[in-house]
């Protein structure tokens, strides 16, 4: 049994970034998960916080496949999931090695910001030994990406 997760940057649940997930999921079961509903510090010098960032951890930590997805904001990923990205560097040895990512950007002109955003999820992906699955911006490219993920093992 794969289980699947959707971290969902933006401040709408049911806003475009929901929707192109949608269509990388689609009759796939799958677990939300709205930044926007958690309590994410920003990253500190003590790390020892007081929020949910270990909470949303420990639902990355449990998933197979994990769907990241941002809206464009000012030509960048969303602050909701900058936040929580600069937080990893108090989960340094999070077990998350082999976990499947596949990225989604939703923006009105994204181009810009695509090559910014790609490069933070791959070095992310790097770093934590995740595999990198690939990006879609449109139906199509979710289309590709939900076939990826029905034929990963
Ligand atoms: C604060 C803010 C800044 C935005 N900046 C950009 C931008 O620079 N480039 C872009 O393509 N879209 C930009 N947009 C548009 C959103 O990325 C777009 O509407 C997206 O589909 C929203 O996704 P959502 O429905 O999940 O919130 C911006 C939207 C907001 C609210």
């Amino acid at each position: 049994m794969q289980r699947r997760i959707f971290l969902n940057g933006s401040m709408n649940i049911n806003g475009n970034t929901a929707r192109l997930t949608n269509q990388v999921f689609r009759d796939l079961e799958y677990t939300p998960i709205h930044l926007t509903e958690f309590h994410i510090n920003q990253i500190r010098p003590d790390s020892d916080q007081q929020d949910d960032f270990q909470k949303v951890m420990n639902q990355l930590i449990l998933a197979d496949h994990i769907v990241i997805g941002t809206p464009v904001y000012w030509s960048s990923m969303s602050g909701y999931l900058k936040t929580f990205i600069d937080r990893f560097a108090d989960a340094l040895e999070a077990p998350l090695a082999g976990k499947r990512v596949y990225l989604l950007i939703q923006g009105t002109a994204p181009e810009d910001a695509i090559p910014f955003i790609t490069n933070v999820i791959s070095h992310l992906c790097r770093r934590f030994h995740m595999k990198y699955k690939g990006l879609a911006t449109n139906s199509n490219e979710a289309s590709k990406l939900h076939d990826l993920m029905v034929n990963e093992k």
